[in-house]
């Protein structure tokens, strides 16, 4: 099977690299891809990557025209904003595989809205939420809610668009921020309890789940500081309940999927359940429609069995017939190493030691003309680490960071550590 992935961050990386531990895979290919993809996969070269990946017409065009030329069997979308923009689509129409979801399935991930109006259609546990689409009913809006107060960019917003604050001014210059830049806000009430992100693959109406993970999404240790893309993550939960992987499928993601297909715009891709595991039992944070960055990287480090047999079995609507993933024991953890200044305005150009060892995953690097490896993005590796235990898994990618040299380079140092020490509490 030919496979190309779309995409360039650690996330496509490791897709890449679960895809190139797979026998059915004879050919691999990254558009546009980083430094570090160039090692396992072929760069045909795509018109108009920036186009691809941000999300627009020319931008899908581009994607199928590559798709075939380079005579893909199956194209693997991992960003947003081109699923949001109607790549699948595209590709679909063009009788190829895509795993990704249509742009009419993908406004799960692109309204925060849109995905409250399925939720509360199919009866899914989450947040009371209130939209605000004008700075008239801002205070009003905000004075129905208890701080902490939830600020959400109802469109996409990179992972940086909530800001959870006790404080009512900060609520309220974030609200009147994504108001001035055009978008709705979500107002929503605060969700207490440790957070999971569950990935299920859904072919529109079967469901598989993959092992639950948690990210740290927070820039600092102890979970402080500014909201980031996503600093760190663990696979699977040690501290998980009993069945949660089952209840959440029963509870949150099958009804979703019903909902979706009822209204005629079933869901074929990766649908991630964000939930907080809350005193009355697991409620959805939000819903992505893709995988997750950068719990990816550490929950893929764990799967034994075929990637493409899964993914191309979602893209075909045939998951029925696909056999349970299969994963390997122990865990893996994740930790990001960002450039200085992420996640504000970062330096980039920096040379990168130390990027080709094993568990080194590339997201913003680029390779120099000389051969160097530069960094071009505001997080630039993902290092993981796999272990028979957590404590061992995290050790392996802080091991694993210490062969890396990236000046001004920062990194959290505690990603797993609670559930390590106990710290987890559950309701
Ligand atoms: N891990 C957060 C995200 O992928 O949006």
């Amino acid at each position: 099977m030919r496979v190309l992935v779309i995409g360039s961050g650690a996330r496509e990386h490791a897709l890449l690299l679960a895809l190139a531990a797979d026998p059915a895979v004879t050919a691999l290919a990254a558009a546009p891809g980083n430094a570090g993809t160039a090692a396992v996969a072929e760069h045909p070269g795509l018109a108009d990557p920036l186009s691809a990946c941000s999300g627009s017409l020319s931008g899908a065009t581009a994607v199928v025209d590559l798709a075939r030329r380079w005579r893909a069997d199956l194209v693997v979308v991992g960003p947003e904003a081109p699923l949001v923009a109607g790549v699948g689509d595209a590709l679909r129409e063009a009788g190829i595989p895509c795993f990704g979801p249509s742009a009419e399935a993908a406004r799960i991930e692109g309204s925060k809205a849109f995905a409250k109006d399925v939720m509360a259609a199919a009866g899914v546990p989450t947040a009371r939420s209130e939209v605000v689409d004008g700075p008239a009913h801002l205070d009003a809006v905000l004075a129905r809610f208890d701080a902490p107060w939830v600020v959400k960019d109802d469109g996409l917003a990179a992972g940086k668009g909530v800001l959870v604050t006790a404080e009512y001014d900060d609520a309220r210059a974030h609200a009147m921020a994504v108001l001035e830049a055009g978008h709705p806000v979500l107002v929503e009430s605060f969700l207490d309890g440790p957070e999971v992100s569950l990935f299920c693959c859904v072919d529109g109406t079967d469901v598989v789940p993959l092992l639950p993970a948690q990210d740290s999404k927070r820039l600092g240790d102890g979970d402080v500081g500014p909201n980031t893309g996503g600093m760190g993550a663990y696979a699977p939960l040690p501290w998980a309940p009993d069945g949660l992987v089952d209840d959440v499928v029963a509870t949150v993601v099958r009804p979703v999927a019903e909902e979706m297909a009822r209204r005629g715009t079933p869901f074929s891709g990766l649908l991630y359940a964000g939930l907080a595991l809350t005193s009355t039992g697991p409620q959805v944070v939000e819903f992505n429609c893709r995988f997750g960055d950068p719990e990816t990287q550490a929950v893929l480090a764990l799967l034994r069995s075929s990637a493409s047999s899964l993914l191309l079995a979602t893209a075909t609507g045939r998951l029925s017939a696909e056999p349970a993933p299969t994963w390997a024991e122990g865990y893996a953890v994740t930790v990001v190493v960002a450039a200085e200044g992420y996640p504000g305005a970062v330096r980039t150009g920096e040379v990168i030691i130390g990027t080709d060892g094993d568990g080194v995953l590339h997201a913003g690097t680029r390779r120099r003309d000389d051969g160097a490896v530069v960094s071009a993005g505001g997080r630039v590796l993902s290092v993981v680490g796999t272990g028979a235990s957590l404590e061992d898994a995290r050790a392996d990618a802080y091991r694993r960071i210490d062969g890396i040299r990236l000046p001004g380079a920062h990194w959290r140092t505690d990603i797993g550590l609670a559930a390590v020490e106990g710290r987890v509490a559950v309701g």
